[in-house]
């Protein structure tokens, strides 16, 4: 009887690596806080989850936790350690999951022993929620697990179309200089910002790009959430929270969720994980092994593809720097294996693996340096353990996130997206042994205690304060 008073949160995260993370961080944190969830994965990606976690971790840790299905509406794929294609994705669970979803929330609050739902938390690309959340008559949260910095640039994708500045006039315009063109004049919290700095998508000649249209169209239905919230806190991003809330009603900065769900959730729940490929935990006893501050942890995500040749140029600039190496290669990173000399050459400095456990890792007091893809949860789990990136941006907002840490958070170095050998050797050893290195691990450690902050708690606080006032 106790569990059906419970306030109950249907959470929904877009189906990829980079959204489940966040939003399964942000249940837990909401289950501490004596919500009762249900966390809606696609068959997909539950399939995967189970694969990689075990189906008795995630059914065995709290009766006030369950998971639920819906499809994702592709086509069935048997592949299971396998990135799915995002803007199909994008397309798919826009045109398909709304149906599958009311159905799943008329069953939840048909069942006698489950509290009835009293809000939805969704991720911002899965806006069809809101239509499901309105016939229902509760909240609904929409949570972009973006930087604030990479939602703002979403939003303001109208604005450059508006201004003339997209879609690109030629594909020319992709190599000439005209990326360089700066932009601010539409977007003023991002002084200098560039276009190539802007989200991949808009890198197009066609005037109905359908990403930009998605985008266009999520960053409008986001007006109609009770409360936008965002994975940073307010030091990191003020300019940008604050253009953010001249345009959309509740914005709320919640994170570094990972940080604070550390100290908040209870011992069972922290033992649920989320990684879709299984995580080689020996990589830790390597790290145990090497002196403080010594090892590049070198890892591209979840989505990235590189192509054999920068797989290659990756290698020797990694063996050439002589700097003592982690380096996760998924198993979907690329068609292709790094060079048998490269192994021969590197030995004992180096260890390869598949998927790691990232937040470790980079707490590991071994890790100097983190070469990234610059997604938005790595580049704020590397914020908040102090340690300094080399960026090496692939698709969507990462640009944006590259753009802040190199140039307003002074904690990156780019690396050119045609990646030679060289520039990677450089690089590695000026953020591992030079001044330039040393100054920035600094800045970082200046950012790390800035993370630790009291203003995401309040707000956490606030978040729940309001469900809570608009289910009742
Ligand atoms: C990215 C962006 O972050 C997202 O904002 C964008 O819209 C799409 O691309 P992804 O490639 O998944 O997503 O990167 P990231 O955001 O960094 O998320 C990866 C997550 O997986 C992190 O939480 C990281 O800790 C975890 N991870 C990654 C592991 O646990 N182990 C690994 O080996 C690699």
């Amino acid at each position: 009887m106790y569990m059906l008073k419970k306030p109950h949160a249907v959470c929904v995260p877009f189906p990829a690596q980079g959204h489940i993370n966040p939003m399964l961080t942000l249940a837990k944190i909401l289950h501490s806080k004596g919500f009762h969830i249900t966390f809606v994965n696609t068959e997909f990606n539950h399939r995967r989850l189970v694969k990689s976690q075990g189906s008795y971790i995630l059914e065995s840790c709290s009766p006030s936790f369950q998971f639920e299905t819906i499809p994702d509406g592709l086509p069935p794929a048997e592949n299971l350690d396998v990135t799915q294609d995002i803007p199909l994705l994008c397309k798919f669970t826009s045109e398909t999951c709304l149906g599958p979803f009311k159905k799943l929330l008329s069953k939840l609050n048909g069942e006698t022993m489950t509290p009835p739902v009293s809000c939805i938390v969704s991720d911002g690309v899965m806006s069809f929620t809101l239509d499901a959340a309105d016939e229902l008559g509760v909240p609904e949260v929409l949570f972009w697990t973006t930087s604030a910095g990479g939602l703002l640039a979403y939003a303001h994708y109208s604005t450059l179309r508006q201004n003339g500045f997209i879609p690109l006039k030629d594909s020319d315009d992709l190599n000439n200089g005209y990326l360089d063109t700066i932009v601010d004049c539409c977007i003023p919290s991002m002084k200098g910002i560039r276009l190539k700095d802007m989200p991949t998508f808009i890198r197009s000649t066609d005037p109905d790009e359908p990403m930009v249209n998605f985008c266009i169209r999520e960053t409008a239905r986001a007006n109609r959430a009770s409360a936008i919230i965002l994975n940073t806190f307010e030091d990191l991003e003020h300019d940008v929270l604050n253009e953010l809330s001249s345009i959309y009603p509740c914005v709320l900065s919640i994170g570094p969720l990972h940080a604070i769900a550390n100290n908040m959730v209870q011992k069972d729940l922290k033992l649920m994980g989320s990684s879709l490929w299984k995580v080689d935990t020996e990589c830790l006893a390597w790290l145990d092994s090497k002196e403080a501050d010594s090892v590049v942890y070198v890892n591209f995500g979840s989505i990235t593809v590189m192509t054999p040749q920068q797989l290659v140029e990756f290698s020797w600039g990694l063996a050439n720097s002589n700097q003592a190496f982690l380096w996760v290669i998924r198993p979907d990173l690329v068609t292709g294996v790094v060079p048998q000399e490269f192994l021969e050459a590197t030995g004992q400095r180096g260890m390869l693996t598949s998927w790691c456990p990232q937040e470790k890792v980079l707490n590991h007091p071994s890790i100097g340096g983190f070469l990234t893809h610059s997604g938005w949860n790595s580049t704020i789990e590397s914020i908040s353990s102090g340690i300094p990136m080399i960026c090496w941006p692939f698709f969507a907002e990462q640009q944006t996130n590259c753009w802040y840490s190199c140039n307003k958070w002074r904690i990156g170095m780019e690396i050119d997206t045609d990646v030679d050998r060289n520039q990677v050797e450089t690089l590695v050893r000026t953020l591992m042994v030079e001044e330039k290195g040393k100054d920035m691990r600094e800045m970082a450690m200046v950012w790390k205690k800035k993370a630790e902050t009291p203003s995401s708690l309040l707000n956490i606080d606030k978040l729940i304060n309001q469900i809570l006032l608009l289910r009742s």
